[in-house]
This record gives structure tokens, C-alpha cells and sequence, in this order.
């Protein structure tokens, strides 16, 4: 590395695009693997999706702005609804994980197309009861909920409440005798997993906060203690989620495999009727060329070989049926479906040295609408979506207006070479974890979510104000 009076230099040269960044043929090519079903260009080159294009939809509602395409959305979710009903003869459940995105119509959508919904606090469950998801098909989850939150969710009706502690089985106990309740419950398992995501999501490795190990035996002794209530806990099956943003399906083999033991065990030890079994969610999606996920057919197959083999090669001492499987998919509904648009403030190319030079795309957001560069190193694409272009392709760095330098949207790209303030940047891939993660970093208020369809567009979370920010400071 270069010494620098200020200290090493960051950025070394100019490293070019990453190995798997082809140089385009065709700089305004739509990779379809990256877009919501409905995207394509019109006649002059504007994006347009869900039957509107890009440039009516900034006019209308402004820049930054979150677009979710509601027919990808529910396309997704019936593909694995359907998927999953077709491949587990002991029938499977979905559970839509809200923490990806949630507003009330989107949990509307969830509940219309046949999903469960897999919420993780208070805040969460107020959105789906302000919904009217039916409770039953409703699971908490957390690792710290709080006594509110657990009798909110007894109250509701919830069907599942996914236990994650010691405490948290005592906290359920003592607020189900006292309201009367039997709650349902699954007990998260730790299997013990090294899943192949970014470590700061993987949650099935031993040392992170969540589960019960199994590996040391807490996970059965958690099941005990369960089984020893049955007055105020009804134990459902077991629980596991080994990450997010994966793609190989042998993790979720060797977590399912030690589930489905660990399950077999309870069920002969004690003679427990475990009816269901979570597998949890995870499936990776395309963010770039690089990312190659599988469709819920083939995932929905590959599972249910896995269990079906599995639960044959144990089986159960008193011959008890294959249980009812779930799932909890987030990202891969909601991810894809959904896009962002900016504007671009200004473009500076940034000499390198050695005659090189990175440019650098300024747009209206960034680190506050998609915090996932910055907190995962997570790799976007982009692309111009209010004109066509003939300009050669240029490798850029789209970044944000945040006070700080890994405010970055999206880190290579090759956008045309006569880009201009202006102009619509569009990034794919934005519809899960984005909004749920906004924040209002330099009092910037957060963009609005606009669902998309038919030629139609619609306000589903309005625009933050300044004065919506300014409204809670009491000083
Ligand atoms: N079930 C449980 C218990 C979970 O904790 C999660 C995600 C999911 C299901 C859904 O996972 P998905 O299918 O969406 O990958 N904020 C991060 C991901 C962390 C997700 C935490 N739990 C991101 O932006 O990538």
C-alpha cells in the first residue's frame, strides 16, 4: 500500500470493476433476474413497472422514493405458497417474515394470498392486528420480548409464540396462568450451523444470541420444561433459522436433518405430539449478476426430500406422522418485488492517480433508505430509468448525501457514459430490509412506499415531513 501523509491510503489505484461485473453490451439492458416480473422499458427507454413508468412516479411523488410492484409481491408469495403445499404431503405452511417489509396493506396482501405472518415485536403485531391478520396465523418471535408483547399476543390469539430463553418460558408461563391461556409455542434451536452469509446475519453458529443449543443439550431441557406446563404451554415443534441471504441448500440440509432428530427424540422421550416443525427462512435473492437463487419449486423439493428422508430414516417410536412444516421466507417475497428511485445531484469523476479516475453519482439518499451497503458490504446494481442512452458504459460508485464516506448505494456499476444531473437512478432488489431498516440520519426524513399495479400507483407509507421529525423533539 501507498504511504500517504495522512496515514495509508484507502482506495489503492484503481482496482476496477469486481471479477464478476461483466463489461456491458448493453449498458440499459434489464437483467431479468434482478427486476420485479413487470419491469421493462417503454418506447423511449423510461423504466416502467407495474405499468407506470419512472418518470410519472418521481413527478408524482418525489425522489427518493421506494416503488413495490404488487403483483411481483403477490406472485412470490403464491409461488411459495403453492410450492410449498405441492412438495410436503404432510402439508407446509408459510409464514411471510415481516421484519423484510410490513404496512398494513402488505400484511392485507400476505393474509389474501393464503400466507401465515412471522412477526418479531410489539410493533410488528400492532401493524397486522391494525390489519386484521387473523391471530391464528400469526407467530411471535424475539429473542427479548417483552411481558407486553407476550400478553398482547396471547390476547390476540397469536398461534405460535417461538421461545428463545430460559426466562422467556417462565415469562410465558406466569402471563398465560394468569390470563388463562394455553399459549402455543415452539422452542428456536441453535443447530449449530455455519451458514454462508455475512457473519452479522448468520444466527445458527453457536456463539450469537439466539436459540437454544442443541449441541449442549439446552434445547431438550427447554422442552421439558415446556412439556412440564401443560396447563399454561402447549409445545408445537421445534424452531430453526440459520441466516439470511443464502444460497446453499447444504446448510439448511444439515439444519434440517438435526431438527427433524432432535425432534424424533422429544417425541419418543417423552411421548410429546409435536405437530409442526419451522425450517425458517433466508432464501437468497439476486441483488447482482453474481447471485444465482433458486426458485421456490425447486427449494420447496429439496426440503421436503430432505425431511421426508429424514423423518423415514428416524421415524418415531410410536409411529407418529411426519409434522406439519413451516417456513418463514422474507427477503425472497418481498426484495425483489420492490425498487428505489433517485435523482442525481451531481457526478464528480475523483482522480486516482496514474490516470485514473473513479466517478462518483451523487443521489437524494442512501445510507438512511439502504443501510445494507454500509452494515453488510451488500452489493446492488443500477441502472438509468428516465431516458435512453447510446453513451458507452462507465464503471461508477452511486453513492449517497449522508456525512459520511461508506455511504455508498451502490459500489460498481457501469452506467452510460453521458449520465446527467437529473437523471433517474433505479435500484432493484430494494423492497426487503430497506425501508424496515430506514433511519433519519442527518434529519432526513424517510422516503414514502408506493405500491404499484396495473397502471396504478398508490401511497402505502407516506413520506416522512421535517416536520414529522421535528414533532418528537419536546425541547
Ligand atoms: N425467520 C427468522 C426467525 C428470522 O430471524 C428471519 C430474519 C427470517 C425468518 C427471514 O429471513 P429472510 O428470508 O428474509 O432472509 N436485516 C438483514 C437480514 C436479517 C434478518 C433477520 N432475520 C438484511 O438486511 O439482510
Amino acid at each position: 500500500m501507498r504511504a500517504h501523509e495522512a496515514g495509508a491510503l484507502h482506495a489503492e489505484g484503481y482496482g476496477g470493476p469486481p471479477i464478476w461485473l461483466p463489461y456491458p453490451r448493453d449498458v440499459m439492458e434489464l437483467l431479468p433476474q434482478l427486476w420485479p416480473e413487470t419491469v421493462c422499458r417503454d418506447a423511449v427507454g423510461r423504466l416502467v413497472i407495474g405499468g407506470v413508468d419512472v418518470v410519472s412516479l418521481a413527478s408524482e411523488f418525489g425522489t427518493a422514493a421506494y416503488v413495490l410492484d404488487e403483483t411481483d409481491f403477490r406472485a412470490r408469495a403464491r409461488a411459495f405458497r403453492d410450492a410449498f403445499a405441492d412438495s410436503f404431503t404432510g402439508g407446509a405452511d408459510v409464514y411471510y417474515a415481516g421484519k423484510a417489509f410490513l404496512c398494513t396493506e402488505v400484511a392485507r396482501w400476505v393474509a389474501e394470498e393464503g400466507l401465515n405472518l412471522d412477526v418479531c415485536t410489539g410493533g410488528e403485531l400492532a401493524v397486522a392486528i391494525r390489519a386484521g391478520f387473523p391471530g391464528k396465523r400469526i407467530a411471535l418471535h424475539g429473542n427479548n420480548k417483552s411481558s407486553s408483547e407476550i400478553r398482547r399476543a396471547l390476547e390476540y390469539g397469536v398461534g405460535r409464540i417461538v421461545l428463545d430463553s430460559f426466562d422467556e418460558i417462565v415469562r410465558v408461563d406466569t402471563i398465560a396462568r394468569e390470563l388463562g391461556v394455553v399459549a402455543p409455542v415452539m422452542i428456536r434451536v441453535t443447530v449449530g450451523v455455519e451458514a454462508h452469509t455475512h457473519e452479522y446475519i448468520a444466527t445458527a453458529h453457536e456463539d450469537q444470541k439466539f436459540g437454544f443449543s442443541l449441541a449442549d443439550g439446552v434445547a431438550r431441557e427447554a422442552a421439558d420444561r415446556v412439556v412440564a406446563h401443560p396447563d399454561t404451554m402447549s409445545l408445537k415443534g421445534f424452531h430453526s433459522h440459520i441466516g439470511s441471504q443464502i444460497f446453499d441448500t447444504t446448510g439448511f440440509e444439515l439444519a434440517a436433518r438435526r431438527l427433524v432428530q432432535l425432534h424424533a427424540d422429544v417425541v419418543n422421550a417423552t411421548g410429546a405430539d409435536l405437530p409442526e416443525i419451522d425450517l425458517g427462512g433466508g432464501y437468497g435473492i439476486a441483488y447482482t449478476s453474481q447471485h444465482t437463487p433458486l426458485a421456490p419449486g425447486q427449494l420447496a423439493e429439496q426440503l421436503a426430500d430432505i425431511v421426508e428422508r429424514e423423518f423415514k430414516a428416524i421415524g418415531t417410536g410410536d409411529g407418529t406422522a411426519t409434522p406439519r412444516v413451516s417456513i418463514e421466507p422474507g427477503r425472497a417475497i418481498a426484495g425483489p418485488a420492490g425498487v428505489t428511485l433517485y435523482e442525481v445531484g451531481t457526478i464528480k469523476d475523483v482522480g486516482l492517480g496514474e490516470g485514473f479516475a473513479r466517478r462518483y453519482v451523487s443521489v437524494d439518499g442512501g445510507m438512511s433508505d439502504n443501510i445494507r451497503p454500509a452494515l453488510y458490504e451488500a452489493d446492488y446494481s443500477v441502472t438509468l430509468g428516465s431516458r435512453s442512452s447510446d453513451a458507452a458504459p462507465r464503471l461508477a460508485r452511486v453513492v449517497g448525501r449522508h456525512c459520511e464516506s461508506g455511504d455508498i448505494v451502490v459500489l460498481d456499476e457501469y452506467l452510460p457514459d453521458d449520465l446527467a444531473i437529473g437523471d433517474l437512478l433505479v435500484v432493484p432488489g430494494t423492497g426487503a430490509y430497506c425501508r424496515s431498516m430506514s433511519n433519519q440520519y442527518n434529519h432526513t426524513p424517510r422516503p414514502p412506499v408506493i405500491a404499484v399495479r396495473d397502471g396504478q400507483a398508490r401511497v402505502l407509507v407516506r413520506r416522512e415531513t421535517i416536520d414529522d421529525l421535528l414533532a418528537l423533539d419536546v425541547g
